[in-house]
């Protein structure tokens, strides 16, 4: 994708459009009696190169298969196909009072989201996508079909068997082509308020977050967002917020449950020397909030232009939380890089430092590779991820072993040689 610097462009030699699974069936055939790379296409909003046909071979763009297929308001799940986006399913949702919470900052294709186990700021209440999703039809680097929990089940719990489910959930199309997803769907919460809240430096938002989440505080988002990208955020989305640390919350639930959370985090926050919450109470006001939040990477970049960016997305244990992101402005400081803008779902233990680099000059691009490796060794340190939701991708393999292990990995490529003998599916990504 345009977006990215670290990741030279490499076009596939042909675009397929599959209708239905069938065809996509078809084309694996062809590919592996032929021993052709097979490059799945979600909505091409990934951020690790995933889509890069490193090795030639053909681009199968899922979205022509966009169907709604069922949606069980009794029993709060659906079945989408594979480009079927996040908003799209929502709008769909709009009247049944039911909504689907996972929602990276762009309008990613739902199976996308599943094959790199995507998140976002709802994760720290409703989970990742690898909790909410019951059933996934695939085709296989043979062309085989497997419904990974059987044809049509969908239940909430099982014992059966291996849970195939979460093997191809953050597989990066590197095991098959997901054309079908069955997700678990939640009811709107009856109330919801937003609010913002600054901090006068760094430690205090983080130790916030840490302290709301060891009172066990059933919070809805909790998204911290540093000076830089508040200062950001006020230019690109004509907002006028105190340029300094904070945190983005969100409380649903009752009113009278939201009060009381209110009032607990009101309290954490200001031990922490917060400011008053600024309240989004109306939901445009809300929207609004949250809008700005989800456009942030194109706020940064209009900051620079002519910049590329490229986000580290590191996960670690919420007790470490205030070290890495300490250390990791360090790190930056000494590094020199001048352009970058810390944000993140600390709810969850995970932050992004946005880097904005121009792609034509080495030096710049050296140092965030540099940098965002360093990083990423520090949350490994820590007993962290290099990555909490992004995937491994094409830049992310060396870190992988290293946090994984020979072992695991050894283990990894046995299930891949398996599933795809020849190698065909997504080649040079995850792997080397
Ligand atoms: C502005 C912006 C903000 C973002 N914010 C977040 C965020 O907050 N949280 C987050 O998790 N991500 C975020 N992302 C990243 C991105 O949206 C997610 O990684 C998303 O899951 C990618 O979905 P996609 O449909 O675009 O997949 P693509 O980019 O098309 O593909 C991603 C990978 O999955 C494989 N793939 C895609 N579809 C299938 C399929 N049907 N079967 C098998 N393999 C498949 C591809 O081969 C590739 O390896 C953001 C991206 C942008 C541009
Ligand atoms: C199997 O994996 C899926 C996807 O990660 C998950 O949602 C589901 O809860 C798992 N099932 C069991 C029984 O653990
Ligand atoms: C809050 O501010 C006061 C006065 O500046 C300072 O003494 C105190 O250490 C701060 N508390 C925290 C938790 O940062
Ligand atoms: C990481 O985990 C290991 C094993 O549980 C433990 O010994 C070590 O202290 C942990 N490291 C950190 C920094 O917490």
């Amino acid at each position: 994708m345009s977006l990215l610097f670290l990741f030279s462009c490499c076009p596939p030699e042909v675009v397929t459009f599959p209708q239905n699974v069938e065809q996509v069936s078809e084309i694996a055939i062809l590919c592996n009696d032929n021993e052709i790379p097979l490059i799945p296409f979600g909505s091409g909003t990934g951020l690790e190169g995933g889509i890069n046909a490193v090795k030639g071979g053909v681009c199968v763009d899922l979205t022509h298969m966009n169907e709604i297929l069922s949606v069980n308001p009794e029993d709060f799940d659906c079945t989408v196909q594979s480009g079927v986006t996040r908003m799209q399913l929502n709008n769909y949702l709009r009247d049944t009072g039911l909504w689907f919470p996972i929602d990276p900052g762009a309008d990613a294709s739902l199976c996308g989201m599943c094959s790199t186990s995507a998140s976002g700021t709802n994760a720290v209440r409703y989970g990742t996508m690898r909790e909410n999703v019951l059933n996934l039809e695939v085709v296989l680097a043979d062309g085989r079909v497997i419904n990974t929990a059987g044809k049509g089940r969908r239940t909430k719990k099982t014992s059966a068997g291996y849970n195939l489910t979460n093997l191809f959930v953050g597989s990066e199309g590197t095991l098959g082509i997901i054309t079908k997803a069955s997700l678990k769907l939640f009811g709107i919460p009856e109330a919801t308020v937003s609010a913002v809240c600054h901090f006068p430096d760094v430690q205090g938002a983080v130790d916030t977050t840490v302290q709301v989440l060891q009172c066990g505080i059933p919070i809805a988002r909790i998204e911290f967002l540093d000076e830089v990208s508040i200062d950001a955020v006020n230019k690109y989305s004509k907002m006028d917020m105190k340029v300094a640390p904070s945190l983005f919350l969100e409380f649903t639930g009752t009113p009278s449950s939201l009060d009381e959370q209110a009032a607990l985090v009101a309290d954490l926050c200001s031990m922490n020397n917060g400011s008053d919450f600024k309240w989004a109470k109306d939901p445009e006001e809300r929207s609004h909030l949250w809008k700005a939040r989800h456009d942030i990477l194109y706020a940064c970049m209009a900051l620079k232009p002519g910049s590329k960016p490229y986000s580290t997305d590191v996960c670690v244990p919420v007790s470490k939380l205030p070290e890495i992101i300490k250390r990791s402005k360090e790190e930056i400081t000494k590094a020199g890089v001048c352009d970058s803008f810390m944000l993140g779902h600390v709810g969850d233990g995970n932050f992004h430092t946005l880097f904005l680099a121009d792609p034509n000059n080495p030096e710049e691009v050296q140092i965030v590779k540099d940098v965002s490796n360093k990083i990423a060794e520090m949350s490994l340190e820590m007993n962290g991820t290099c990555t909490g939701e992004h995937g491994i991708g094409q830049g992310k393999r060396e870190l992988l072993v290293q946090e994984i292990g020979e072992t695991g990995i050894q283990v990894m490529k046995q299930i891949k040689q398996t599933l795809d003998p020849k190698g065909i599916m997504n080649p040079a990504k995850v792997f080397y």
